[in-house]
């Protein structure tokens, strides 16, 4: 007897997508770095596998151990605030990944070991995605994939590039969530990604 057809997943037949689904399923049972001993669940990442834009945040938070899902806490609230405010955009039109795809403990930064095991994981992604803006958000997220550590004064309002890409770097919006006098600089962040995409400014647009 033939075995039942498998189920098509959503997007199944766009070969990005199905190249995704098949680099996360290899990263969810990974144990290449000790961050896996005290995870709930692996984030890999998620969005459009035709998205035009790619955030990259630092690692995953409480919320998002639990849920398996980036930026899903007050973080990723702001985000999604910035993300209709000031570009126009549905977090579903975007795709969001992290350096790190599993929470450090008690939210401290990834360390050295961990980035390096992880980062592979993230250059695939972004090899399959190929987005036309890659948005780092924060330092953790801008010094790792530019393989730099120059401070964010020096990376903001640069022209950069990861793999011919360019790469716009601001504030992570937890960090604005603790200052938000930085909402201003990271509107003119986003200002520089919608000139990058060709997309208009949203009249009377704030960033959260
Ligand atoms: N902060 C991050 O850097 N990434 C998330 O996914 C959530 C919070
Ligand atoms: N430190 C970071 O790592 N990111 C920010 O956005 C601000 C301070």
């Amino acid at each position: 007897m033939l075995p039942p057809a498998a189920a098509a997943a959503p997007g199944a037949e766009d070969p990005t997508a199905q190249a995704l689904a098949a680099l996360r399923a290899e990263v969810l049972p990974c144990t290449r770095c000790k961050l896996h001993r005290e995870r709930n669940q692996v984030v890999f990442g998620e969005g459009s596998p035709n998205a035009e834009v790619l955030f990259i945040g630092e690692a995953p938070g409480a919320v998002e151990d639990q849920t398996g899902r980036p930026f899903v806490g007050p973080a990723g609230q702001l985000l999604d605030r910035i993300l209709v405010g000031a570009m126009g955009l549905q977090r579903s039109d975007v795709y969001i990944a992290n350096i790190n795809k599993c929470r450090p403990p008690g939210n401290r930064a990834p360390e050295a070991d961990e980035v390096a095991a992880c980062l592979p994981y993230l250059r695939r992604q972004v090899d399959l995605l190929r987005p036309r803006a890659i948005v780092c958000l924060g330092r953790t997220a801008a010094q790792n994939l530019l393989g730099t550590t120059e401070p964010m004064r020096n990376l903001r309002g640069r022209d950069l590039a990861y793999a011919g890409i360019p790469v716009v770097v601001t504030w992570h919006p937890a960090y604005l969530l603790r200052d938000p006098s930085h909402k201003r600089e990271t509107w003119e962040d986003i200002k520089r990604v919608n000139r990058l995409l060709g997309r208009p400014e949203v009249p009377g647009a704030t960033p959260g």
